[in-house]
């Protein structure tokens, strides 16, 4: 097993990526610093432009994180407490947790096992319980969008918003529509594991209103649109110039690093195929017209008994999805102190995490992802998962 581990392929690797672009970070990093204008300015406004324009939407507004572009969409849709949002369990934790900070309460709808996204059939009921429900924030995870339009009418029947977690989905598409201009608001984050990832933290919201637009932009900087005067309590999460220039760069390969992914999935696909490995690897339905694959994640069968999930993922060169496992979310102190008081969806959450628990009965792991990692780790990956990988599992 040693020898196999020395053949682990790196997840993703910032450092290639950077050696292709770093000329041009190294003139646009020079050029902000020689200015001395780090807050705001051109190179965010010429942000928001490019990003709106590549997401569809009429606006995008910059901010410091994904995280906060969550919590200033809540803030902008008037989001308070005693109200409650609907989400999935299975996201990062960041989604919930802005929900939180909003003062309200998160309510969990279970997931579908094949796109890991919000399950539309189960929403309606959902909603007819609960009349607190203001708004709804579907994921659209590991870069695949969920199924937007019957969500868009359910919602629309019951007068709630609707806020896209397209913080790993920056390109991806729903029915040739892309992410972060369907609902009312999309939310982007930079976070340097993403698709377009900045040198450090940065978020992004997009909307097609310009009211949204107006008090997003007041709210990401103490709720003032002009100098000293305040028309609403905000928070100070700006996304700074440097970041904005560094991903005016990326943004230019965004679109070739995307199909790299895209290649490298139908490789994966291909060769997971040919080897008869008994995992499930992701599909694209019918409506996710353009999958960017922020995370290929492969479900696995069982795994031999008496071996822990760390064991048999190192074992196998393989590693953990970024997503936590939905019984991570359940699990959390924070979760049980805070979000408690929803008794009625808990059954949901266990659910939930029963059908794709990582840490009992199946196993998920995510392969490398990177445009290029799978040409040059070709043999690594087929002897990896052909010989080794998945030897001794039930089924098998
Ligand atoms: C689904 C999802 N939502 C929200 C976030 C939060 O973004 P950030 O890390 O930029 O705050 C992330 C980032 O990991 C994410 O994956």
């Amino acid at each position: 097993m040693e020898a196999l581990n020395q053949k682990q392929i790196p997840l993703l690797d910032l450092k290639a990526q950077h050696q292709q672009i770093r000329d041009e970070v190294l003139a646009e990093v020079t050029r902000v610093i020689d200015s001395q204008k780090f807050i705001m300015g051109e190179d965010v406004q010429k942000l928001e432009q490019e990003i709106a324009a590549y997401s569809q939407a009429k606006y995008a507004v910059g901010c410091a994180s994904g995280s906060d572009a969550l919590f200033l969409a809540l803030l902008a849709l008037d989001i308070r407490p005693g109200d409650e949002v609907l989400t999935t369990p299975y996201t990062f934790f960041a989604t919930a947790g802005a929900i939180h900070r909003a003062g309200a309460v998160p309510v969990f709808v279970d997931i579908e096992p094949d796109t890991f996204n919000m399950d539309m059939s189960k929403v309606q009921d959902i909603l007819a319980g609960r009349p607190r429900i203001k708004a709804i924030i579907p994921i659209h995870l590991f870069g695949g969008c969920a199924d937007m339009d019957p969500l868009i009418e359910m919602a629309a029947a019951r007068g709630v918003a609707v806020i896209e977690d397209a913080a790993q989905s920056i390109g991806s598409e729903y029915k040739r529509r892309r992410a972060g201009s369907i609902g009312d608001i999309g939310c982007f984050s930079f976070f340097p594991s993403k698709n377009l990832g900045g040198y450090g933290d940065g978020g992004m919201v997009t909307t097609n209103s310009p009211a949204l637009r107006e008090r997003l932009a007041a709210l990401r900087v103490h709720g003032s649109n002009r100098k000293y005067y305040h028309d609403w309590v905000g928070v100070n999460s700006r996304l700074d110039a440097l970041q904005a220039a560094i991903l005016r760069v990326k943004f230019r390969y965004l679109d070739s690093w995307t199909e790299g992914r895209q290649r490298n999935a139908d490789v994966y696909r291909r060769l997971l195929g040919e080897m008869k490995a008994p995992v499930t690897a992701p599909v694209p339905t019918p409506y996710q017209t353009r999958h960017v694959y922020n995370q290929f994640c492969i479900v696995a069968p069982r795994r031999p008994p008496g071996l822990s999930q760390g064991e048999w993922r190192r074992d196998r060169g393989l590693l953990p999805a970024a997503a936590p496992p939905p019984g991570l979310l359940r699990r959390s102190r924070v979760q049980a102190e805070r979000f408690s008081r929803q008794r009625a969806v808990r059954p949901r959450i266990s659910r939930a995490a029963d059908s794709l628990r990582v840490d009992r009965q199946r196993c998920r792991a995510r392969l490398p992802r990177h445009p290029g990692v799978l040409r040059l780790n070709r043999c690594e990956l087929s002897s990896t998962i052909g010989t080794e990988c998945f030897k001794g599992c039930v089924g098998m």
